[in-house]
């Protein structure tokens, strides 16, 4: 067996599948796109998931990546073991109706028996009890030992996540012991103490499970697979825990040089060693793709994370806040990988200095607190803390349990945790009540999300205003039509159109379609999920049929507005960055004929004299009338060319380039003014 570093491994196994012609692409963020139902990205098919159920077309039937994952379900025993972790990278190979069980089976023995010369004595694979087929390629394709196959139930080989793709799997699993496992009993009870370590799950993802419970058949078969790479590093490494893996192992020297405290000497200290080390690991990451610590969703799972962390620097003798000082090791280790982290480095300092900084004040407002408390506990004679007193001091003051916890117990005051959970349940209800507004996967499955792929939208109004096309769909009370007629709210879809539609904050077109003898009025123009252009409109005279030919136009005045505000934006953009420092980042926008919108990040309140100064910066660039000017580029020749780009979207091949002379350089899909004069 090789000897391999964690950076290693990854970068074979991606390797590996490129040479299966599967397309690599880059981990996508941690912050999940159009899927309400995850707060954040925890598995590898995860931001996939339109390719699984065909919403939308992949960019290659077979793709492969190592995607950054956070999962905080079992966070209380991250640091207790030594397995558990709140971040970590899940290798991936996916096949989009291509690939199936015939080929991944033997190409995922290959790897491990031929790349990575795992001997094949040590491994052990589990299947679904009712999969004959994959046993018999197994048997027939591999020469794995038949008799380190086993059979296990749906608990253990049935790969579901809620709704969504899910199907059978075949489990690969590494003994860390000498001789034989002979029965199945045997193998359990060896996974069960970590004997027997579960490292590559293949999910043959035939179903989608509704709402409902029903398993529906896909249309075509999917393969997705996820390799957990801290696990096969130690593996590898033959190392017991993941504490002990290459570039874990740096973070936690790091950690335990700042604390001046040996790991290994002292089981407490070693679990706040833990927690650090693994929390700082999935900050870090987090904060490089764009979450901010705040009392809700992905933000309140952050600043959790970097309270627990700091709390345990306390633990441990910390005065002085120093979770920023442990970012440069992450970064040292995963900033090839992640380039991300390398751009932002300083950006994931200065957020984590200044939340830390901020615990350390309500830790003191809320020592204050608790003491008042603890002086009522003991003038009502009482011994207990209610729960909702404990609660409001972990919800408001950002206390963690433990801590009122430690306190309390030295006044020999206890506390009401049935009452605390119970709080801590009502929330957690709340959240998920937000979370689960949505209906499928997290995407509302609109009947234009149905629209069949090979229909063509295609955008032409960067040079034009006004076209003719013909009509591809009606939509009508939810349903395709042939026809509209006078008084419908509907949805025309055209092979071509002039109509910008919603995208990038900027608010769709508006104007009319219409022929000799019917007109209707776009109300709204947006894309469906696939990127199809559907306007929605009102007829306002007459009818009209599928596939006839109509005049689209749009309103040039109220495009005009629009567009001014747009390049308005994309100044006070640059404008930001100069006063306040180049950290600040689109987070969000909003450009329409009325005004415009434009949400960043930044520390602190801007004073009135910094806003002063972007909106002298801003007029003044207004009054030089410059030119905007537009222009498609390939995504490296925009990076060099200093043009920047939006946090984490994904761009194309080709990329269209925003700029106003020297003072803004940016990318951006959206419509501008000619010359930034016309602002006014
Ligand atoms: N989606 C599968 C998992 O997370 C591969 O285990």
């Amino acid at each position: 067996m090789k000897k391999m570093g964690l950076n290693e491994i990854r970068e074979s196994y991606l390797r590996f599948f490129e040479s299966k012609n599967h397309l690599r692409l880059p981990s996508f963020s941690l912050v999940p796109k159009n899927d309400k139902s995850l707060l954040l990205i925890n598995a590898g098919m995860a931001p996939l998931k339109p390719y699984f159920t065909g919403l939308q077309t992949p960019p290659n039937k077979r793709i492969t990546t190592c995607q950054k994952c956070v999962r905080t379900g079992d966070i209380e025993n991250v640091g207790k073991t030594s397995r558990h972790a709140t971040f970590f990278e899940m290798l991936g190979n996916f096949s989009f109706g291509d690939y199936f069980k015939n080929e991944v089976i033997p190409w995922a023995w290959e790897y491990v028996t031929e790349v990575l010369q795992i001997p094949k004595d040590r491994l052990y694979v589990t299947i679904y009890l009712e999969d004959d087929e994959a046993y018999e390629i197994w048997t027939s394709k591999t020469d794995v030992n038949p008799k380190h196959i086993f059979r296990l139930g749906k608990e253990d080989n049935f790969w579901e996540h809620g709704v969504g793709p899910c199907g059978p799997c075949s489990e690969i699993h590494y003994y860390k012991d000498e001789g034989e496992i002979v029965s199945v009993e045997d193998f359990v009870e060896k996974s069960d103490n970590d004997r027997a370590v579960e490292f590559w799950n293949l999910v043959f993802t035939q179903f989608d499970k509704d709402e409902d419970g029903n398993y529906n058949k896909l249309a075509f078969p999917n393969i997705d697979t996820g390799m957990g790479l801290e696990r096969m590093a130690t593996i590898m490494q033959g190392v017991d825990t993941i504490f002990e893996v290459d570039t874990i192992k740096s973070i936690l020297e790091k950690v335990s040089e700042l604390c001046g405290i040996k790991y290994g000497e002292d089981k407490s200290k070693d679990v706040s060693l833990r927690i650090i080390t693994d929390h700082v690991r999935s900050i870090t990451f987090m904060i490089s793709d764009g979450i901010l610590p705040s009392n809700e969703g992905r933000g309140y799972v952050l600043r959790r994370l970097l309270r627990r962390a700091a709390r345990h620097g306390k633990l441990l003798g910390i005065e002085d806040i120093f979770l920023h000082k442990i970012v440069d090791t992450v970064v040292e280790n995963s900033g090839e990988a992640y380039p991300e982290l390398k751009e932002k480095i300083d950006y994931i300092k200065k957020v984590i200095s200044i939340e830390e900084e901020r615990f350390s004040e309500t830790i003191d407002a809320g020592m204050e607190i608790l003491k008042e408390y603890i002086e009522e506990v003991h003038k009502s004679n009482q011994k207990v803390l209610s729960g909702d007193k404990v609660f409001k001091l972990y919800d408001t003051y950002g206390f963690p349990l433990e801590l009122t916890q430690e306190i309390l117990e030295e006044k020999e005051i206890a506390i009401d945790i049935d009452g605390f959970n119970e709080e801590m349940k009502v929330q957690r209800e709340r959240a998920r009540a937000a979370r689960e507004e949505n209906t499928y996967m997290g995407t509302d499955i609109k009947i234009i999300d149905t629209i069949p792929s090979e229909i063509e939208t295609r955008f032409k109004g960067y040079d034009t205003l006004e076209l003719k096309s013909n009509i591809k769909v009606l939509i009508k009370d939810d349903a395709f039509v042939n026809s509209i007629e006078e008084g419908t709210k509907g949805i025309i879809v055209t092979e071509e159109t002039p109509f910008y539609a919603e995208m990038g904050g900027q608010a769709g077109d508006k104007g009319i379609i219409f022929t000799d003898n019917f007109t209707a009025k776009v109300e709204d123009c947006k894309k469906n999920i696939g990127g199809k252009t559907v306007h929605f409109v009102e007829v306002v005279k007459g009818s009209v049929n599928l596939n006839a030919e109509v005049t689209l136009k749009v309103d040039k005045e109220r495009r005009q507005k629009i567009a001014n505000n747009h390049s308005a934006t994309h100044l006070l953009h640059a404008a930001l960055r100069k006063v306040l420092g180049d950290h600040v980042h689109q987070s969000g926008s909003f450009v329409d004929d009325e005004r415009l919108r434009f949400d960043f990040t930044h520390f602190a309140a801007v004073t009135e004299e910094e806003l002063k100064n972007i909106e002298d910066l801003v007029n003044k660039e207004i009054l030089k009338l410059n030119n905007v000017n537009t222009e498609e580029m390939t995504l490296d020749e925009a990076r060099n060319s200093g043009a920047m780009a939006l946090f984490d979207e994904k761009y194309g091949d080709k990329v269209r380039v925003v700029s106003v002379g020297d003072f803004s350089i940016e990318l951006c899909g959206g419509t501008h003014t000619s010359n930034v004069g016309k602002i006014g």
